[in-house]
């Protein structure tokens, strides 16, 4: 994992608070939005996988308004794990489980488990195009039948960045390591389709950001 230590300030910013807890201004941003999105999409008792869950802003948020899903938060950080399980203690919730390490990107990892739902927000622009593609394959493996794919987070559209603030991230990404960066959403929707799953929506969400909702037959 060392190129997510050369990653742009920019890239993961979590600020630290009490007790453990770290605090990202982005999920705090876009947890509303991102919480309606699964509102609108998420079935009663669906177990969650939550990859690159972070802070744990969003794991505490997204089971405390959805109560019936059995919730699973991971990340492949100690610090950010330390987090999550901080922030599982100040804001418990019986369907919040205590978070796993997972590394999204290594190969395999969709056997070992099933789920009914995976989330992941903003991590595909921090990781290879490669390693993206493995991640949506194990995603795709791990998932139950029915089962709902949910990916937020900076994209180019059809190899375009649509704001200047993207055009900078963007470039900051691609300036730390050529490999990883904004992926486009035609090669998103591909991977989607490669892996046999069906895109549900494409959704347009604040900040200039896509989610993508995709179902496993
Ligand atoms: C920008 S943060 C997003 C965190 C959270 N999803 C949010 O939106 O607040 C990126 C997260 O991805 C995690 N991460 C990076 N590479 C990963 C990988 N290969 N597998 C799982 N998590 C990873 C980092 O540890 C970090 O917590």
């Amino acid at each position: 994992m060392p190129r997510r230590l050369s990653l742009p300030d920019t890239a993961s910013v979590a600020i630290p608070g009490p007790d453990g807890r770290l605090f990202a201004p982005s999920a705090q941003r876009n947890v509303d939005a991102i919480g309606d999105l699964l509102a609108a999409h998420l079935i009663p008792h669906a177990r969650m996988l939550e990859i690159a869950a972070g802070t744990g802003e969003h794991a505490v948020a997204f089971a405390t308004r959805f109560p019936t899903n059995p919730w699973f938060p991971t990340d492949i950080d100690d610090a950010r794990l330390a987090s999550i399980a901080a922030h599982r203690d100040h804001t418990p919730a019986p369907n919040l489980a205590p978070p796993s390490k997972l590394d999204a990107t290594s190969p395999g990892w969709g056997s070992t488990l099933q789920t009914d739902a995976i989330l992941v927000v903003n991590l595909l622009h921090l990781i290879s195009q490669s390693e993206a593609m493995t991640l949506l394959q194990n995603a795709a493996q791990a998932l139950a039948p029915g089962g709902l794919l949910f990916l937020y987070g900076p994209f180019l559209r059809d190899g375009e960045t649509t704001s200047e603030g993207d055009a900078s991230f963007h470039a900051s990404l691609t300036a730390q390591d050529p490999e990883i960066g904004y992926k486009d959403d035609w090669d998103v929707i591909d991977w989607i389709h490669t892996n046999w799953l069906t895109l549900v929506q494409v959704v347009e969400m604040p900040a200039n950001n896509l989610a993508f909702i995709a179902r496993k037959a």
